[in-house]
């Protein structure tokens, strides 16, 4: 169920080069399950910045009601949040949208992000672990002072990391990675640009794949029509991003 809430800010801090760590406490955190929903904060209590900020859930912690966001600090709402402190609160309203869904994983799974699309795949990879499956992490990120989370993902499983200008791992995107791995899984999950999304869907046509897209969002809840996208169903179809997904299988929507 959908919740409106106040949350605590437990923490907060930056880890790479405009990219902030939040941690919030709250009842909230009970209606979470799927990795890969988002949800979306309020920054301001005052009337501007008006719109939410959506923002994917990079850590669900149950016991403690605890949930962590990792979000790129670059326009003035963010910059807004990035400046909340511990026992201040924010309004969250989540969680929403599809994610992944974990029990389509059999044995082996490749998770492939890019960016600010690299935190929903922790959670991600803590659940399918938890089920037993193994998580190879294939992540690309800009350069050495972007990077984030590269020892906990290697806490779960293989981790390559792949860096636009080559400051660390492999120079390029994370295709260049994915040429050289052997296609031993049975399952991908991909969250980042469209682009990448692209590539990882031209590079696996056989196998079962699910994207989480990035799109310019308004209401967050199916009720303003920011967030649509063509889908292969037909000419006329579409769908809301932010309610029939983030996470759709490969090969539903026209980017
Ligand atoms: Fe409003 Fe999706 S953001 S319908």
């Amino acid at each position: 169920m959908i919740k409106q809430e106040r949350m605590k800010v437990v923490a907060q801090q930056s880890i790479a080069r405009h990219i902030f760590e939040l941690t919030v406490e709250g009842g909230l955190v009970d209606e979470m399950a799927e990795p890969g929903q988002f949800v979306h904060v309020r920054v301001a209590d005052s009337f501007e910045p008006l719109l939410r900020r959506p923002i994917s859930v990079a850590s669900i912690d149950k016991e403690n009601n605890r949930f962590t966001m990792i979000y790129r600090a670059e326009g003035r709402g963010t910059q807004i949040l990035a400046d909340k402190k511990a026992g201040d609160e924010i309004d969250v309203l989540g969680p929403l949208g599809h994610g992944f869904p974990v029990e389509q994983a059999e044995k082996k799974a490749f998770l492939i992000g890019g960016g600010i699309g690299v935190p929903p795949l922790y959670e991600l990879a803590k659940q399918l672990n938890s089920r037993g499956i193994e998580t190879v992490h294939i992540l690309g990120f800009e350069s050495k002072q972007a990077i984030f989370y590269e020892e906990q993902f290697k806490a779960l499983g293989d981790t390559h990391i792949a860096t636009v200008d080559g400051s660390h791992g492999t120079e390029g995107f994370v295709t260049h990675i994915l040429n050289e791995l052997p296609h031993d899984f049975d399952t991908y999950f991909s969250c980042g640009p469209t682009a990448m999304l692209e590539a990882v869907q031209w590079a696996y046509p056989q196998k079962k794949g699910f994207l989480s897209y990035e799109q310019r969002m308004g209401c967050g809840i199916g009720a303003c029509f920011a967030c649509v996208c063509r889908t292969t169903k037909s000419e006329t179809d579409y769908i809301k991003v932010c309610s029939d997904g983030p996470v759709f299988p490969a090969g539903v929507v026209i980017s």
